[in-house]
């Protein structure tokens, strides 16, 4: 199975990397192909990538120092430590970087690559759910700063992306669920059939009940609604807002878990961000309530409840005002309407946050 969307600058490749980055590298004239990893896929993933490239052109050198795991090191410190390897590997502007993990990875490995030497052309090759379905694609890189999530970054496409469902196998399955939230998004924004058949799915996030195949059209049902979005809309000036959806309220929550011995999954954040940001939409869209309760049943039937201390809601308010989404100092958040690709944007109070917050609560 290869199933391929052309974006405009760049295609996505979903299938086996064997025959799909084999050959696109094979194509290409790289002085270097520089691999960056973290710690948990220099150890899970980057033997299974190097097998199937092992008939791709040759060498790849990979990043002697993987980077340390998780959003906690999405920083500029990070940032450091990797151009100082590219440095030390002597990585001239032929070079092409592949950033091999999820999230954290893809947007700092091509943060990096997209400024060093004022900018080497980089693969993103996701490994998790989440990367695969969201993150590896549109080209937003970045770093936190100063505990605000993607403060300083830029929009810039890689060279392609190459997904291959294999890499989920790796995954545990709090990082199969963080996933799907991206993926439920999705199929709320803008593909009917897909939310009608999670909803009909059982045992989703259950690595033994489900099959490769399934994971290919799933994944390539949740890539179409974003392809489509960003091909449309590649700076975020008009529908492509409508993908930051459960973003507006999960990011400052997830910020402020960031900094407890319990943070929250992002996706997690972004299922709890998706039903506050319905509870504050329901009176403005038509049938909003029904959409709130579609949204309560498809996301409260994958994720656990999170109760948020009502101590904290100050400071996440706090931290909504300083989304870089925001204009003219007013707080919004872009929501679907319900109908494929519709959006409504809401301009929010601290106390309407607060109240969905209260009512998120109410839920557990
Ligand atoms: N993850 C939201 C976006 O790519 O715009």
């Amino acid at each position: 199975m290869h199933t391929l969307f052309q974006l405009d600058s760049h295609a996505v490749h979903v299938g086996d990397l064997s025959l799909t980055a084999a050959d696109w590298l094979r194509e290409r004239n790289y002085s270097q192909v520089f691999v960056i990893a973290d710690e948990n896929t220099h150890r899970h993933c980057l033997p299974l990538f190097l097998a199937k490239m092992a008939d791709g052109p040759s060498p790849f050198a990979v990043c002697p120092l993987p980077l340390p795991a998780g959003e906690a090191h999405k920083t500029l410190a990070t940032c450091e430590r990797l151009w100082q390897s590219m440095l030390e590997a002597r990585l001239d502007r032929r070079a092409l970087v592949v950033n091999l993990g999820g999230g954290v990875v893809g947007d700092l490995g091509g943060f990096c690559a997209a400024t060093w030497k004022r900018g080497v052309d980089f693969v993103q090759v996701p490994t998790t759910l989440l990367a695969m379905t969201d993150a590896a694609i549109g080209g937003k890189l970045g770093i936190d700063f100063q505990g605000v999530k993607n403060a300083v970054g830029v929009f810039q496409n890689p060279a392609a992306v190459f997904v291959d469902t294999h890499f989920l196998q790796t995954l545990p399955e709090h990082e199969l669920r963080s996933g799907l939230a991206e993926v439920i998004k999705h199929a709320l924004i803008g593909d009917p059939a897909l939310l009608h058949f999670i909803e009909n799915s059982h045992n989703l996030v259950q690595q033994d009940s489900v099959l490769p195949a399934f994971w290919h059209e799933l994944l390539c049902a949740s890539i179409a609604v974003k392809a489509r979005i960003v091909t449309e809309d590649p700076h975020e000036r008009g529908l492509r807002m409508l993908l930051n959806y459960g973003h507006t309220v999960g990011h400052a929550v997830e910020s402020y878990f960031l900094k407890t011995p319990f943070p929250l999954a992002h996706g997690e954040a972004v299922a709890l961000g998706m039903i506050c940001e319905s509870w504050l939409a329901r009176t403005v869209i038509p049938d909003g309530h029904n959409r709130l309760a579609r949204t309560l049943g498809v996301v409260s039937g994958i994720f656990l409840h999170q109760p948020v201390p009502e101590a904290a809601f100050a400071e996440i308010w706090d931290t909504m005002q300083q989304d870089k989404k925001n204009a003219a100092s007013l707080v919004r958040a872009a929501v679907p309407t319900g109908e494929p690709f519709g959006m409504q944007i809401l301009e929010l109070t601290e106390q309407a946050v607060k109240d969905s917050l209260l009512f998120y609560n109410e839920l557990g």
